[in-house]
């Protein structure tokens, strides 16, 4: 298969500076497909080994916490076709990637609406979840069927609940009590997010959680992506003065 795994000079990269996570929402399968008058579907397989390549390059390059928009709540509005190949994919990526998971010492979590997916992905998912759950070198976090207003009304609904029945006092509510309900509650929020395909939108993705995230759009479609690019998104990155409001230091 074409990984992309092509060695990359990144050695101006500072370790110590890198992003601890790094959220991406790949986009563009599609008009990879069109584009070469294919079928979206084959955009989308295109797609996974873009997938397989970035991972090993977040492994290879340190970074803890990587966040993949793999399918959004928006996404099940497609054609039933579309989403039934996205199923079969979604369900084959997870069956093959145990070795690699396991000899990279990454664990996988996902992120969404998981009660929402076919079963046959459910136990999948779960069967890889509780395979990696003691991995330690890196989180690989996949948001399917994923909603930023869905999780934030998820966390709202919680609380209330909470405040109802006298467990949470609504004015000791604060933002890390909030950040608990998230889907999201052990990851630090994105320090970078990247988007493919060049759409200048978040398409409700982490909402909350993106409030102080560098952003990076490129025009490259998501099949064609890698570590060399990923590099030198990173790259960009590290020139950054992050000020989070305040001034110059
Ligand atoms: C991203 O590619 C994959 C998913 C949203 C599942 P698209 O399928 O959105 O590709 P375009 O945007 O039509 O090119
Ligand atoms: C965002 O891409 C969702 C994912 C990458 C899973 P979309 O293609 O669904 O987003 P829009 O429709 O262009 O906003
Ligand atoms: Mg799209």
């Amino acid at each position: 298969m074409n990984f992309n795994t092509s060695s990359s000079p990144n050695q101006d990269l500072e370790p110590a500076r890198l992003p601890s996570h790094v959220a991406i929402i790949m986009d563009g399968n599609g008009r990879w497909a069109k584009k070469r008058l294919l079928n979206r579907i084959k955009g989308h397989e295109k797609g996974v080994e873009a997938v397989r390549a970035t991972v090993r390059a977040c492994r290879e390059l340190g970074i803890a916490n990587l966040t993949l928009y793999a399918f959004s709540t928006e996404n099940w509005h497609r054609p039933k076709s579309e989403i039934t190949a996205l199923m079969t994919l979604l369900k084959t990526f997870l069956e093959s990637e145990e070795k690699e998971l396991m000899e990279n010492n990454i664990r996988l979590n996902a992120i969404g609406q998981i009660e929402r997916l076919p079963g046959d992905v459910q136990q999948a998912l779960h069967k890889i979840m509780t395979l990696t759950k003691k991995n330690s070198s890196m989180l690989l976090n996949l948001a399917l069927s994923y909603g930023a207003r869905d999780e934030i009304l998820k966390m709202v609904k919680e609380i209330a609940k909470k405040a109802k029945i006298g467990t949470i006092d609504p004015d000791s509510i604060t933002s890390e009590l909030v950040c608990e309900h998230l889907y999201t509650k052990e990851i630090p929020d994105p320090d970078l997010l990247i988007r493919t395909s060049g759409e200048m939108r978040l398409s409700n993705f982490l909402l909350w959680q993106i409030a102080y995230s560098e952003i990076y759009i490129t025009d490259t479609l998501w099949p064609d992506f890698g570590k060399d690019e990923l590099i030198e998104i990173l790259k960009n990155y590290q020139r950054r003065e992050r000020r989070f409001g305040k001034i110059e230091s």
